[in-house]
């Protein structure tokens, strides 16, 4: 079993969107859980999961509530999310109590380890005790970039954390919500990925495609399979998948 983690410590990157669209293009051929990790259960909603975690994301952590226990199957097959409901608001205070604070995502998914392929994390922004334990269980961070200055700096920032962990996970950074028409946003397509090591030159492009997400509740690939988003996200797990250390797809 594999986990990647989506996080930036910057909102509104796309994180959520990245982490959805990967979990579908990852359950095409295998077992796929996405736990949603942000109050806010966005990725939840996208999959049209009802919001309610029994117990409470404190039982979770505990070990009471077995993960398996909380997984909801989807509209998809092999695609299994742990939803987020208001109890992930003080998911941050529950860590930061619990023995071996900087491990409980992965003792959590230690429950699972045989009933699922890939674990993708859906995590909040920030820099928090929850970023570092899916920094500590991941076996690749993705990382979306809006390109910007102050996107730049959260590729600092998460290469700073991930540095500071024993394990020094890879990251795999994207360009995320690419407009075309900006400058600045065709300066970042040709030069970043030359600048940094850990920038791709997969792209997901700005569009309302993305955005019908909202009323469809599914992937991209499910209700637009020729778009570039879709074949954006598909490229991306490619990279992923080979990043986190997944035999290829036989497709
Ligand atoms: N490539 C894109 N083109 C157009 N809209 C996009 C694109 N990617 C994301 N969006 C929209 O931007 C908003 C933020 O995206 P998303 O929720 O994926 O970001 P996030 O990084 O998970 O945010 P947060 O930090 O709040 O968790 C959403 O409304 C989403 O539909
Ligand atoms: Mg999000």
């Amino acid at each position: 079993m594999k986990v990647v983690a989506v996080y930036s410590t910057k909102g509104g990157v796309g994180k959520t969107t990245a982490a959805v669209n990967l979990a579908w293009e990852a359950s095409r051929d295998l077992r796929v859980l996405l736990w949603d990790l942000d109050p806010q259960g966005a990725a939840t909603f996208l999959f049209d999961v009802k919001p309610k975690l029994k117990g409470g994301v404190d039982a979770l952590i505990s070990g009471k509530t077995d993960a398996g226990k909380a997984a909801r199957s989807t509209a998809f097959e092999r695609l299994d999310v742990i939803p987020a409901d208001d109890s992930y608001r003080d998911l941050e205070l529950v860590i930061d109590g619990a023995r071996k604070s900087t491990q409980r995502i992965a003792r959590v998914l230690d429950s699972v380890r045989g009933d699922y392929d890939v674990v993708i994390l859906d995590c909040p922004p920030g820099a928090s005790l929850v970023a570092e334990n899916a920094i500590h269980v991941a076996d690749v961070v993705v990382l979306p970039l809006v390109p910007s200055p102050l996107a730049l700096r959260s590729l600092e920032q998460v290469g700073g954390l991930v540095a500071s962990t024993a394990k020094k996970t890879p990251v795999l950074a994207f360009l995320s919500m690419v407009d075309r028409r900006k400058t600045a946003h065709r300066v970042a397509l040709e030069s970043l990925s030359t600048i940094h090591r850990e920038v791709i030159d997969v792209f997901v492009p700005a569009t309302v495609v993305i955005e019908r997400m909202g009323t469809e509740l599914a992937p991209v690939a499910t209700f637009a399979p020729t778009t570039e988003a879709a074949r954006s996200f598909a490229a991306l797990w490619v990279a992923v998948r080979r990043a986190a250390g997944l035999k290829k797809s036989k497709h």
